[in-house]
């Protein structure tokens, strides 16, 4: 059994209108039956536009949110048939770290206080100097001075704040820790050791991650696996090395075409798929397949009926009816549609493509590409550059104090 098993989870926000009696108008399908599996000392990668999902699909797994159906099961425990009472206990086993680390932590408490919250509702250490003691060793494993304790969030820089979040998600020792935009926050330089950090911590602590980012070098550094959202489903889930090598889903092949490659020949072949119009919304998703909107193969039968994932062979699992005729090249992409291709010589952006178009590269990749010493702003920079060059275990390396 896996640690984490998610099977069909949906969350419908309802809309409501009305003065005197709300009524419910429509809802917000944020999340739309996901089932996907995270193992044990593993990192599974979620990632997909802003608006997609993922952080209601994050707080599902915590019960942060109620789910509207689908189970969400850790280590054999249903999360959302618990009762509240044994949730609360529950919950110390399930641990955030928040993508912005300064608006998680009270300004006004100390980092002491603010680790020592938790273990003591969780009852954690006998009294206060157990738990200091415990607060030292997590400290020094995710790189802080000792001194910290009685320092507060505002002294501290970006960096050594998401260090604090991450302290502050494993002095509970946590069974399963889900990062929201771990580093999205931060700059590129500290991203990439606060990555690292994080597979350091995994290793040396058997840590599990649902790490959720709309960044995709992000996720490709740190995943075992990844599954790609889009509008409240995952529409494509394959182990990492394999969804890079031959994205199959449209839109991640459209995702991985917006990613620079380093290398300039393999740049130059490089396929540029831009996709037309914004994610459409949740509260009124397209039928049949959420994607038929802007997917340049789209075909008639795309907006009757809603693909199922399914697996094309060695786990590498798509939601498309055209998986195999798309991959083989029997079915072309529709003409003037809903995408632009640039031939694979082009490196600018063609002049005759309209206005609308907006890529769906996430925003951080294209600055990111310069940085060769920081592995994992970029998605094939990620794995060349030897972790040695970005020391973290000191905390020092870039960060200020
Ligand atoms: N409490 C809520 N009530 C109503 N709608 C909500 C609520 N929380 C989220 N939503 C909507 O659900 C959809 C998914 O939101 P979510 O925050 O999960 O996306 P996301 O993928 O995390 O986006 P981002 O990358 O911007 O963080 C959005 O349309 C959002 O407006
Ligand atoms: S099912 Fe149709 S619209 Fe959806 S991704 Fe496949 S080809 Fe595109
Ligand atoms: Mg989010």
């Amino acid at each position: 059994m896996s640690l984490l098993e998610l099977d069909g989870v949906k969350v419908h926000f309802p809309v409501k209108k009305g003065i005197l009696f709300d009524r419910t108008v429509g809802h917000v399908y944020a999340v739309d039956g996901i089932s996907l599996k995270v193992e044990a000392g593993q990192t599974y990668g979620l990632v997909g536009e802003s608006g997609c999902g993922k952080t209601t699909l994050g707080r599902a797994v915590l019960r942060l949110v109620d789910v509207t159906d689908g189970s969400v099961v850790l280590d054999g425990t249903d999360v959302a048939k618990l009762p509240e009472k044994e949730l609360r206990s529950f919950r110390r086993r399930l641990q955030m770290v928040f993508q912005d680390p300064l608006g998680s932590l009270n300004p006004r408490q100390n980092i002491e206080s603010i680790l020592s919250e938790g273990m003591a509702a969780h009852g954690i250490g006998a009294n206060q100097d157990e738990r200091r003691e415990r607060i030292r060793e997590i400290l020094a494993k995710v790189g802080l001075p000792a001194n910290s304790l009685s320092r507060y969030p505002h002294e501290f820089s970006g960096g050594q704040r998401q260090r604090i979040g991450i302290a502050r998600a494993l002095v509970l020792e946590p069974d399963l820790v889900i990062c929201d935009e771990p580093v999205s926050a931060l700059d590129v330089s500290i991203q990439a050791q606060v990555i690292n950090l994080l597979e350091e911590l995994q290793e040396s602590m058997g840590l599990t991650y649902l790490v959720i980012a709309h960044d995709l070098a992000v996720v490709r550094h740190i995943s075992d696996v990844i599954g790609v959202m889009y509008l409240g489903s995952l529409v494509e889930e394959a182990p990492s090395d394999t969804l890079y090598e031959e994205p199959l889903h449209p839109y991640t092949r459209a995702l991985m075409s917006a990613v620079p490659v380093p290398d300039p020949e393999a740049e130059e072949r490089r396929e540029r798929i831009l996709l037309t119009g914004d994610l459409p919304s949740p509260a009124n998703p397209p039928a049949g397949c959420r994607f038929h909107t802007r997917c340049p193969w789209a075909q008639p039968k795309c907006s009757q009926e809603r693909p199922e994932l399914t697996d094309a062979g060695g786990g590498h699992k798509v939601a498309c009816h055209f998986t195999r005729e798309i991959r083989s090249g029997e079915l072309p992409m529709a003409g003037g549609t809903a995408a632009v291709v640039i031939p694979a010589q082009t490196t600018q952006e063609p002049e005759s493509a309209p206005e609308t178009e907006t890529p769906v590269a996430p925003k951080e990749e294209a600055p990111a590409a310069p940085e060769a010493e920081t592995p994992a702003a970029s998605a094939d920079e990620a794995p060349a550059a030897p972790k040695a060059e970005t020391p973290v275990a000191s905390g020092e390396g870039s960060e200020e104090k």
